[in-house]
């Protein structure tokens, strides 16, 4: 995807801006004189990053917006579009929860509301945000945050991996439909790691409580805060990248592993005709 996007005077979407990753972006966006339009289902939060960017003499609002709730979404994003006044250039689906729970027994309105939020919510974005934005007509990303365990499984959080997996598959399919329409309308996909965030403190807590491990305290070493990593997002969004990996983990070896596994099974179960 070529022409590079720039923020600077340009109106910017960011959902999950109440906390951590989604914090980050709104500040750095609102640093380069973007005009922003924020949401969160954590109305306190959400506010005081408003008042916190309002200070710096940047246009923004905020609005809260359940991600689950395609009615809602789809009203904030009518919303966000006439605000622009066709000037909407980055919307950044970020919002996210964590989902602790076994793939051998997991709670299935845990596995609900994790699906609802971390895979519907950027579905929602999408059905909301995107044909506004091809009808908009001037170059735009929809900045899906997925994670590493969107190429990657873990043992404990089944419901967050398997929304990030089904992110990839939903990300992938726009981005070839928009190619298919030569849309100035592009899609990323984020995939952090072991980010300094109130999810990944919330997960390390529920490892610790239950006994906890050596497995965590590497955890949470390796952990970075959300800034630089707010950072490497905006400078490869607007290089429109599909993939945005802003990890300094070594998951190279593992994810090549699983791909290993598809190649040596794909002719090992090919049907012989004739
Ligand atoms: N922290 C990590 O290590 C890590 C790794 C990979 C992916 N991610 C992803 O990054 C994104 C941001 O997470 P974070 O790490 O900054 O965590 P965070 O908890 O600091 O921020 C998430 C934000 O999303 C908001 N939110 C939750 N449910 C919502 C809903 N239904 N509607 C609207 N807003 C809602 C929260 O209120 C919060 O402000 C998430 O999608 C997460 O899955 C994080």
């Amino acid at each position: 995807m070529s022409d590079k996007l720039d923020a600077s005077g340009k109106t910017v979407v960011v959902t999950g801006a109440a906390s951590g990753i989604g914090r980050c972006l709104a500040r750095q966006l609102s640093d380069e004189g973007a005009r922003l339009i924020l949401a969160d289902i954590d109305k306190a939060g959400l506010d005081a990053v408003a008042r916190e960017i309002e200070a710096k003499g940047v246009d923004v609002i905020a609005r809260q917006v359940d991600m689950a709730d395609f009615a809602a979404v789809d009203a904030f994003a009518a919303e966000a579009l006439d605000w622009a006044n066709g000037s909407l250039v980055f919307v950044f689906a970020n919002a996210g929860i964590h989902g602790i729970t076994p793939a051998i027994d997991p709670d299935l309105d845990l596995f609900a509301k994790v699906t609802a939020v971390n895979l519907m919510g950027p579905v929602h974005m999408s059905k909301a945000f995107v044909p506004r934005l091809m009808k908009q007509g001037i170059p735009a990303q929809l900045v899906i945050t997925g994670s590493q365990a969107s190429f990657l499984a873990a043992p404990g959080i089944a419901p967050y991996v398997a929304a990030k997996h089904a992110l990839w598959g939903f990300a992938d399919s726009l981005r070839i439909e928009l190619l298919m329409e030569q849309s100035p309308v592009g899609v990323s996909l984020v995939a952090p790691s072991r980010v300094d965030t109130a999810i990944t403190r919330q997960r390390v807590g529920e490892y610790h409580a239950k006994g906890g491990d050596k497995a965590v305290e590497a955890y949470i070493t390796s952990m970075v805060g959300p800034e630089p990593i707010a950072e490497v997002i905006i400078r490869e969004a607007k290089k429109r990248e599909f993939w945005i990996i802003p990890s300094h983990e070594p998951t190279l070896e593992v994810f090549k592993a699983r791909a290993d596994a598809v190649i040596h099974a794909m002719p090992a179960g090919e049907i012989k005709h004739g």
